[in-house]
């Protein structure tokens, strides 16, 4: 018997409700918290605030508003890693379990709130033994170790603010990322394991901090045991300074506004920007949204967020709201297509791609988080692995990055879900911190490919291209209202703050997105508006990987495209002229490929690089990169009536069905 197609069970516009069993169980089973948000929006935050999160000393004024500059919780005081820490551990819950902690060779460690807080002291100490104090930018590129979070949360314990640089970024983001923050510490591990191999880090930090100024000392975790260079006046082993640190170290009294973290994001150009995040605001939201769209039970779930802390919703929902929630959380090192090692026989290509049901099964994962790339690669990879084993534990799923589409959010929700978990789609962004529009698990009646409502608290509107409120149908996404975890600024250049998110329609927030609302009030997200591509649910722009084409010798001109992919959201596709005297081939091509993962990191390396001898303009210069969209799908295509020269874009069809693909 053939397996099930998806149109067997896929009915367009069916709609879940969540189930009287879910119901009954849930923290929020009606539609209060809207209410009351409703009623008086500042109020509702305040009582989360306190609620949530254990202030020194109370703030006296909400929110001060000078638009679009925002201070929540004013001339309150608190501690991020007080909150996450020693008050689980004070309330008596020290030997709870912090996190499932699984390296990708099997190797696993059982991590509670009270070792957690040892660990977290001794580092802060550690930090200020290397003359960090309040206020100083420490970068921090790490594999997913249980060490990432102890330095995020060290970091916050004595304010000085971090900024953590993916571990997939190349030397160059990582100097411009250091640079720009003017970070004095870096801290970083020899390296990490991913698909069954050790890859390095200490290299990569090497070449960045050489050529950087600011870096006076790097701490090295030592992971994998590879062997890596030392310089002995700046380098220092994480496990030697930890030796003789002492594990007293209480946790500064920080203002509501002091910066927590600086995490860069793609923009339009080909400058990162380095959103800002501060204390009590973030912590609120991050902690509101963590507990109520996962429905935590603290008790007795094990919550798992399958993304990379690296990322901002590893910062929100691996470490900041999990921890202050006192959350059980697992975290895993390495990929899904990496069995524990006794079960990698035979071929790569033979190992069981059953990691994640492996980890949901053994450790009892009640909510799983993860992405739609990954949601549809394991639909790709067939329903047989996560047959064979019991995820009955799952109560809620969730997903972030990009939108999901309908098939593969019934795929999630038969196979993963076994038909009896809410699915929450949650659309965020770096720049909002934590969760904005997303469905309650116990209250919204969801759609497959919906993300469903803006959650209590925070107020948005689909607006049309003169910036009138929509009320049914399409147009731009647009936050109306100042929420808790905003971002604050763009590191150093409050200008382009203004510009990137303020200017666009006056006195809202513009998100970047598409957005339309059906009929039933539904919000539907549409995806980026801008030049920024979403590839795996991480964003990329494509101002940024056409520099790094022209930065290869034998580059000309290049124009970038994210076409629509099956399986990754959209994929990178780049168009290059060769300079004069360069003959087109694959080995160049893949030279290129190769020259922007260099330059920026594997994660932009374009799936496609087509050589071209022209690229479609418009009669004024202006590169038509609708037609190269339109090329790259395999599309007919559109409007060509203000090209320069038609025949250009038969060529560049040519050329493109001749170009490799990779993965
Ligand atoms: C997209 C990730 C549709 C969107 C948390 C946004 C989504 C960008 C969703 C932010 C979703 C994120 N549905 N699109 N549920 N979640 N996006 O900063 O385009 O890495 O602007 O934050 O991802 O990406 P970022």
């Amino acid at each position: 018997m053939s397996e099930p197609t998806i149109e067997d069970y896929y009915v367009e516009d069916r709609t879940f409700p969540p189930s009287e069993t879910f119901r009954n169980n849930a923290l929020i089973a009606d539609r209060s918290l809207y209410e009351e948000a409703q009623e008086d929006r500042l109020g509702f935050w305040a009582r989360q605030a306190r609620e949530l999160v254990t202030w020194f000393e109370d703030f006296e004024t909400v929110l001060e508003w000078d638009l679009p500059f925002a201070k929540w919780f004013v001339e309150g005081k608190l501690n991020i890693s007080y909150n996450c820490l020693d008050r689980h551990v004070e309330a008596g819950r020290g030997d709870k379990i912090a996190f499932y902690w699984e390296g990708e060779p099997g190797d696993t460690r059982t991590i509670t709130y009270n070792e957690l807080l040892e660990e977290v002291s001794k580092f802060a100490n550690v930090l200020k033994s290397l003359g960090i104090t309040k206020g100083d930018r420490v970068c921090i590129y790490m594999p997913m170790i249980p060490e990432l979070p102890v330095a995020m949360l060290a970091c916050a314990r004595i304010g000085a603010p971090h900024s953590i640089v993916f571990g997939g970024f190349s030397a160059d983001s990582l100097s411009d990322r250091i640079d720009d923050a003017d970070a004095k510490l870096l801290i970083t591990s020899d390296g990490g394991y991913r698909r069954g191999e050790p890859f390095p880090l200490k290299d990569t930090a090497d070449a960045s901090v050489a050529a950087t100024s600011t870096v006076e000392n790097v701490i090295v975790v030592q992971r994998t045991g590879q062997n890596v260079e030392w310089d002995q006046t700046t380098d220092h082993w994480y496990h030697e300074l930890m030796e003789s640190a002492s594990s007293d170290c209480p946790p500064e009294h920080l203002n509501s506004e002091d910066l927590l973290y600086l995490l860069y994001t793609s923009g339009t150009t080909a400058k990162p920007k380095g959103i800002m995040h501060t204390t009590g605001g973030y912590l609120t939201q991050v902690a509101f949204t963590h507990k109520y769209i996962f429905d935590l039970q603290p008790d007795s779930d094990v919550y798992w967020c399958a993304a990379d802390i690296g990322w901002v919703t590893g910062h929100s929902y691996i470490v900041y709201g999990p921890l202050a929630n006192g959350a059980t959380s697992v975290m895993y090192e390495g990929t899904p297509d990496t069995p524990r090692p006794e079960f990698r026989t035979g071929d790569r290509a033979e190992w069981p791609k059953d990691r994640l049901w492996d980890i949901v099964q053994r450790y009892g994962v009640t909510q799983l988080y993860t992405a739609p790339t990954a949601i549809r690669t394991f639909m790709k990879w067939g329903a047989q692995e996560v047959e064979q084993h019991d995820l009955s534990s799952l109560r809620v799923l969730g997903t972030v990055g990009e939108p999901i589409n309908p098939e593969a959010w019934m795929w999630y929700h038969k196979n993963i879900g076994g038909e009896r978990c809410p699915i929450v789609d949650t659309w965020w962004q770096t720049e909002t911190g934590g969760h904005m529009i997303t469905p309650m698990p116990g209250v919204t009646t969801t759609k497959p490919g919906s993300a469903t409502h803006a959650i209590p608290g925070v107020v948005v509107e689909v607006v049309d291209d003169a910036g009138n409120k929509v009320e049914r149908g399409g147009g731009y996404l647009t936050i109306t209202e100042p929420w808790p975890s905003m971002l604050r600024g763009i590191w150093g250049d409050p200008e382009r703050y203004k510009e990137t998110y303020w200017s666009e329609y006056p006195d809202r927030y513009f998100a970047g997105d598409g957005a339309k609302i059906d009929d039933d009030g539904y919000l539907w997200l549409l995806g980026r508006v801008d030049d920024v591509m979403n590839v795996s649910g991480h964003r990329i722009s494509t101002t940024e990987v056409e520099s790094a084409l022209v930065d290869h010798s034998s580059v000309a001109e290049a124009a970038v495209v994210g076409a629509t992919d099956d399986t990754t959201g959209q994929a990178i596709v780049g168009y290059c002229i060769l300079r004069g005297g360069n003959e087109p081939s694959d080995e160049l091509r893949e030279e290129i490929r190769q020259h922007v993962a260099t330059k920026l990191g594997a994660i932009a390396r374009p799936k496609a690089v087509v050589l071209v001898p022209d690229l479609p303009k418009t009669r004024s210069g202006k590169i038509m990169r609708r037609l190269l969209r339109d090329v790259a799908e395999g599309r007919k295509l559109g409007d060509t009536t203000t090209l320069a020269d038609e025949s250009v874009v038969d060529e560049i069809r040519d050329r493109a069905a001749e170009a490799p693909q990779e993965d």
